[in-house]
């Protein structure tokens, strides 16, 4: 052994991703470059004793802030840290007139982690490899059941992931770790692997607005790839409060699936849920980093960052979707969602009523409930 690779050996490293929608220029289009900046300087400030790096940017309406450190997993001083940027930030949001102020932070206090509190959290604590290539993935106007199709053809179907026939590590298949995020008393979960259990891991996975993945592991290493946030924000609000708009964490290369082989699916566009209102169906279109949101308050938006990190210090981040193949996808995805956008209310253009019981419809069923009659 070598004496520089001892130091990585022993010490884990944790990527922590916290996300929130804050305040938005315009509706809810993107942050005011003022709010990104208050964040930042925040975490910069106030991280400098607990993180060893760090990443501020947005998706639409939603600030991302990727940390890394040596904290572990829910660790109380780094989702702490994160509050209070949030919280700083909401501050100028209030004071610029920013739409939504402090929309994502949802209760008053904070206590131990970010979890239920409003924020999308996603994290990795794992021992770097002597490269160590991981994705950060954040999409706004949609919910954390817009991965499920992507990780589902990226992790268990050939046709996207040739790695399933060419490696033998990668042969060897998946741990899926599924949450049933209709359960609100506690955190429901299933453990299934693949290929065995793919029709399985599939016939829950097709249900985006209940059955969401949370981590994927190597049955190879057994060390943990994935990381998905899966927050359910109407189920701590009990009302309309925005889309659960996720971020996802994903380690790259070797033992796990190649970088491409996570891009993949992207190129499909799929309808998801979260377009105007977070009650409509819009295909997901992967944009560029710090890309705004436009028409029909969407469509729904995923951008994807690539790094490599070393001792905990992050390379700059590659813009994975910014390139010409990309420009082609979105031209499609624009056609997908004209197609769906032609029908209006109809049927599948809106969400079913299970997704829209926290939104004013409700009120309107009940009162022509009672001007109904039924014919003798
Ligand atoms: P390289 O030969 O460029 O390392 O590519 C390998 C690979 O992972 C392609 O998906
Ligand atoms: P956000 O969840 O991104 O704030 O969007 C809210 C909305 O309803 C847009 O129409
Ligand atoms: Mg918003
Ligand atoms: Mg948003």
């Amino acid at each position: 052994m070598k004496f520089v690779d001892w130091h990585y050996i022993i010490m884990k490293i944790t990527l922590s991703i916290i996300k929130a929608d804050i305040g938005s220029i315009g509706g809810h289009i993107k942050p005011s470059q003022k709010l990104l900046e208050t964040v930042k300087n925040y975490i910069k400030k106030k991280g400098k004793k607990l993180i060893i790096d760090h990443y501020v940017g947005h998706t639409g309406d939603d600030i991302a802030i990727l940390t890394t450190h040596r904290q572990g997993v829910l660790s109380q001083p780094i989702h702490k840290l994160c509050w209070q940027a949030f919280l700083e930030g909401t501050k100028v949001a209030k004071k610029q007139g920013l739409y939504g102020a402090g929309q994502d932070l949802l209760k008053e206090t904070f206590s131990g982690n970010v979890k239920g509190m409003g924020p999308a959290v996603a994290e990795l604590e794992f021992e770097e490899r002597p490269a160590e290539p991981f994705l950060m993935f954040a999409a706004d106007k949609t919910e954390p059941g817009a991965f499920n199709l992507p990780l589902y053809l990226s992790f268990a179907d050939p046709m996207y992931n040739p790695g399933l026939m060419l490696s033998p590590q990668i042969k060897k298949g998946f741990k899926w770790v599924i949450m049933d995020v209709a359960y609100t008393k506690a955190d429901k979960v299933i453990t299934l692997v693949s290929p065995e259990d793919s029709y399985d891991i599939a016939a829950l996975l097709r249900d985006n607005g209940r059955f969401v993945v949370e981590a994927i592991y190597s049955r190879e290493s057994e060390e943990r790839i994935v990381s998905v946030s899966t927050t359910r924000l109407h189920n701590i609000a009990g009302r309309y409060v925005g889309k659960d708009d996720p971020v996802m964490l994903a380690r790259t290369q070797r033992d796990f699936p190649a970088t491409g082989e996570i891009l993949a699916p992207y190129t499909i566009g799929h309808y998801v849920a979260g377009f105007m209102r977070g009650s409509h169906t819009g295909p997901l279109m992967p944009v560029k980093k710090n890309s705004s949101i436009s028409f029909f308050d969407g469509p729904p938006v995923v951008n994807c960052l690539a790094f490599c990190v070393r001792n905990g210090k992050m390379t700059e981040p590659a813009d994975v979707f910014d390139h010409p193949y990309w420009d082609w996808v979105r031209d499609k995805v624009s056609q997908k969602a004209e197609e769906i956008r032609k029908q209006g209310f109809s049927g599948a253009a809106m969400l079913p009523m299970s997704e829209l019981e926290y939104t004013g419809i409700v009120e309107t069923l009940k009162k022509l409930e009672k001007r109904f009659k039924i014919r003798k």
